[in-house]
């Protein structure tokens, strides 16, 4: 994505580097407690400080795919994608996770507020897409997210399961069959 953005200086997506570290832990303070504050306040506390930290991003580096769209030297929106067997996250309570059903899916989709609505979020996603190397993408929504639900709806997302432990709000898995 190279493109003159009607509004401002010109959208570059690319990939991420260690660089953009500082930007990324940024952007997740400028865009979590608007997206699951009013979901579960302790919630989207608790993500700020357990995922969006420079350690978390530097070892999702290691084995997801990470993008950026930058504009003027500003990092406004990025996405990782990854395999479900390479997460360090533990996923028990998914679905056949290791077995014939590994899953690509987008780990993070998130465009900073001031930037919702100009088309950013779904370059991203086709972006994504195009990495996939079998015939699904999947992500997980939190339940209570009603914006990103009807972003991916009108993206071709459909949920699949759901994931409860009864503390924190549901995970929704999405999925889109892509050929
Ligand atoms: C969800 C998000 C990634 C979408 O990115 P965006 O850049 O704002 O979206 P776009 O401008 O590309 O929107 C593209 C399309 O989705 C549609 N759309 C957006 N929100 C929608 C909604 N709630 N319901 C239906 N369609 C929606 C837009 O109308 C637009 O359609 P069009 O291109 O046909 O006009 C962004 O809003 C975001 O970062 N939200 C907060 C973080 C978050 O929730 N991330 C997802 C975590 S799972």
């Amino acid at each position: 994505m190279a493109s003159p953005d009607q509004e401002g200086p010109v959208l570059t997506l690319r990939a991420a580097t260690h660089d953009d570290i500082p930007a990324l832990v940024a952007l997740g303070r400028a865009v979590v407690p608007p997206t699951y504050g009013p979901i579960d306040a302790a919630y989207a506390q608790r993500m700020i400080d357990e995922w969006w930290t420079p350690e978390v991003f530097a070892r999702s580096m290691r084995t997801n795919s990470h993008r950026v769209v930058e504009a003027g030297g500003e990092v406004l929106a990025v996405s990782s994608f990854g395999r479900l067997s390479r997460s360090y996250r533990a996923f028990s309570h998914v679905t056949d996770p290791h077995g014939s059903g590994d899953r690509e899916v987008m780990w993070k989709l998130y465009v900073h507020p001031d930037h919702h609505g100009r088309g950013i979020g779904s370059r991203m996603l086709a972006e994504v897409e195009s990495q996939v190397e079998g015939d699904e993408l999947w992500l997980e929504v939190v339940d209570g997210n009603e914006q990103a639900f009807g972003f991916y709806r009108s993206h071709g997302f459909a949920e699949q399961e759901r994931v409860t432990d009864g503390e924190w709000p549901d995970d929704v898995w999405m999925m889109k069959v892509l050929r």
